[in-house]
């Protein structure tokens, strides 16, 4: 039996994450928790003739402490978007609070939950996420993801259209780093099918995949950023770690991990000057990630100069999310 919530659940990314998590052969239950209107997005879907029974929670009544209690996992697009001319870690001061507040639910109410963090400053929030379950004696590095399968997915279509192919999804291609403009590096070179692009094409696409976010927030107008897409990726990284709960070997996905708390991590790790959290390829288990797989010593150039730019972004992110746990010094 399995129980996934959504915290979050009545959101522009909840609602669709929702839909589709109702239609996981895999979910036997759906337990959708947010500070509004959950109750009606759980009897919208409860209709849905599939098998996962809906239920919806606010915070009154212990709504939070219900909705957790037996979640096998647990996923958080809890928190405000961005607007034009925002960046993620302008959301910090509001998003942060929140992430704590429900991670600290989580450590209490579902300890041996998978958690997937989707609120953003991603680079930051899952930081704190794992300070808080420190705190309480709970953090299993295995079990902890930033979500960043959007900007894998920007990557397949947007390379799928610079080389003409008609199927972005037959396309490999790790991207690691972080999850906000130049601390995501998609790595070109070690894409599957091979792709030679070069020069300003290859520049362009890079940046595309890196800034694809800001195309979404300027032609919505203010009323938000990514969610359809954003809905879709969460998904299928749902539906990875769900596949490899049911015993399907050799699921990838890449994620914002603590490196060194996973099998492979800490190879990464002496590659990257001083950065506990990494978005790396991991090859997801039964009990989580089983091992990261090291792409980082087979880069370009090029994406070696990419890399670079990327540290200097998330170390100040993920201090900034430590910080608001553990107290600036
Ligand atoms: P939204 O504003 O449409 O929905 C957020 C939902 O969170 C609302 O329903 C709100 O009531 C709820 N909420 C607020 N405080 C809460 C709390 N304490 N507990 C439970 N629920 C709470 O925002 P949207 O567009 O769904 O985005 C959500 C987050 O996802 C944002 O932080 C956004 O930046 C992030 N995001 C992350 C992406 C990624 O690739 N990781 C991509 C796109 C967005």
């Amino acid at each position: 039996m399995v129980k996934a919530v959504v915290a979050g659940a009545s959101g522009g990314i909840g609602q669709p994450l929702s839909l589709l998590l109702k239609l996981s052969p895999y979910i036997d239950e759906l337990a959708l928790y947010d500070v509004v209107n959950s109750p009606g997005v759980a009897a919208d879907l409860s209709h849905i003739s599939t098998k996962a029974k809906v239920t919806g929670y606010l915070p009154a009544d212990d709504g939070l402490k219900a909705a957790l209690t037996g979640a096998d996992v647990v996923v958080i697009p809890a928190g405000i978007p961005r607007k034009p001319g925002m960046t993620r870690d302008d959301l910090f001061n509001i998003n942060a609070g929140i992430v704590r507040d429900l991670i600290t639910g989580i450590a209490l109410y579902a300890p041996s939950a998978f958690i997937l963090i989707i609120s953003n400053p991603v680079n930051s929030t899952v930081p704190i996420a794992a300070e808080v379950l420190k705190k309480h004696g709970v953090f299993d590095p295995k079990k902890l993801f930033g979500v960043t399968t959007l900007d894998v997915v920007r990557s397949e279509t947007f390379t799928a259209a610079v080389v003409g192919k008609p199927d972005p999804s037959v396309f490999k291609i790790p991207v690691v780093g972080g999850h906000s403009g130049d601390t995501i590096v998609p790595l070109l070179s070690l894409s599957e099918p091979k792709v030679e692009i070069s020069g300003s094409d290859r520049d362009a696409l890079v940046h595309r995949i890196q800034f694809g976010g800001d195309e979404v927030v300027q032609a919505k107008e203010g009323k938000g950023s990514a969610t359809l897409s954003m809905a879709h990726a969460g998904f299928r990284f749902v539906d990875s770690i769900l596949k490899a709960v049911a015993g399907e070997t050799g699921v990838v996905e890449n994620t914002f991990v603590y490196l060194s708390g996973i099998p492979g991590g800490d190879a990464v790790k002496s590659i990257i000057p001083g950065l506990d959290f990494f978005s790396v390829p991991v090859e997801l288990g039964p009990s989580g990630a089983v091992k990261v797989i090291n792409v980082l010593s087979q880069v370009s150039e090029y994406e070696k100069g990419l890399l670079e730019v990327a540290y200097t972004g998330l170390a100040a992110n993920i201090k900034k999310g430590v910080d608001f746990i553990v107290g600036a010094p």
